[in-house]
């Protein structure tokens, strides 16, 4: 028997795997294929206080098994998704992933707010991370104001909370970062978001139209960065901060190895964008295949246990 239930905050999931926001999750419909598919919960797509349209397109584009994008936080606003998750039942509500951003830090609080008003106690992933919004940098950089941040949401809202971080780098930035985060209660992280500000052609010419070309890379070519932060935060963080591993996700082996450097949860973004929903199950087969052929039975048995030579 191959036990793969995974729990984080008490609650419990039947596996690992989900979309990552900003893939299959911006309206009703999407999450809608989503919550019907093999994925054991999703995320919302990041939402902001009020709706938005986004950058100019072309703003999506798909290389191999990468991509590159600058969608600029499109979404159709908090309420929007506050009323699709409270129109689930109850016990799947405490299961789902309500991506929130502010645009500025004043922000923070009234969609913290708007969220406990709504009664959504599921959980809350703080987007430190978006590359894509013109003059906006990524928070999660800024390890002040991302200190700042935290000690506002956790004065503010009680229930599970995590955030989502940009990759880093540099062994100091994760020993400050983790040090930080530590700090707080947090339910989880998730790393990683894109590599901001990368360049792709097509031909001649910039992919995407937005930020003059530059925008976030994702897919098989960043597994190795989103692999070394996981591993980073799971050897920093204290063990009941869960580790939710997104990036460069493609084959059943890829879940295997976030889950060997420390995640409890994986997310696929670009693969979900290229393969649809029925990636879900595809994953899951040959996770399973690659656990047997590993000699491993759960996942409690294979997180974190990386060997080094
Ligand atoms: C967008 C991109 C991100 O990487 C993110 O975390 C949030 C939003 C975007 O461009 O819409």
């Amino acid at each position: 028997m191959m036990d793969t239930t995974v729990t984080i905050a008490g609650q419990t999931f039947d596996h690992c795997l989900m979309n990552a926001a900003g893939v299959m999750c911006m309206s009703e419909e999407e999450l809608t294929q989503v919550a019907q598919s093999s994925a054991t919960t999703f995320v919302t797509k990041t939402a902001t206080l009020e709706a938005r349209n986004g950058n100019q397109e072309p703003r999506y584009f798909d290389f191999a098994t990468n991509s590159i994008n600058s969608m600029g936080l499109p979404n159709y606003g908090l309420a929007y998704y506050l009323d699709f998750l409270a129109s689930e039942p109850e016990e799947l509500q405490s299961r789902r992933f309500l991506s929130i951003a502010p645009l500025q830090p004043d922000e923070l609080p009234i969609l913290l707010r708007c969220i406990s008003v709504a009664n959504f106690r599921g959980f809350v992933e703080l987007n430190l991370s978006c590359p894509n919004v013109p003059g906006k940098p990524q928070i999660g950089y800024d390890f002040e104001q991302t200190n700042r941040l935290l000690a506002t949401a956790f004065s503010l809202y009680d229930a599970p909370l995590g955030v989502k971080l940009p990759p880093y780098f540099d062994m100091v930035h994760f020993d400050c970062m983790a040090e930080i985060l530590n700090r707080y209660p947090l339910a989880f992280i998730n790393s990683i978001n894109s590599i901001g500000n990368g360049i792709v052609l097509n031909g001649n010419q910039m992919a995407i139209h937005p930020k003059n070309g530059f925008g976030g890379i994702g897919g098989a070519v960043i597994k190795a960065t989103a692999l070394a932060n996981v591993h980073a935060f799971y050897q920093r963080l204290h063990p009941s901060i869960k580790i939710i591993g997104t990036g460069g996700v493609t084959c059943g082996r890829d879940v295997y190895e976030h889950i060997l450097c420390g995640a409890h949860l994986v997310q696929v973004g670009t693969a979900l964008h290229q393969e649809g929903v029925g990636i879900f199950q595809r994953l899951q087969q040959e996770l399973h295949a690659e656990m047997k052929l590993n000699n491993v039975h759960s996942f409690d048995a294979l997180r974190g246990k990386v060997m080094y030579i």
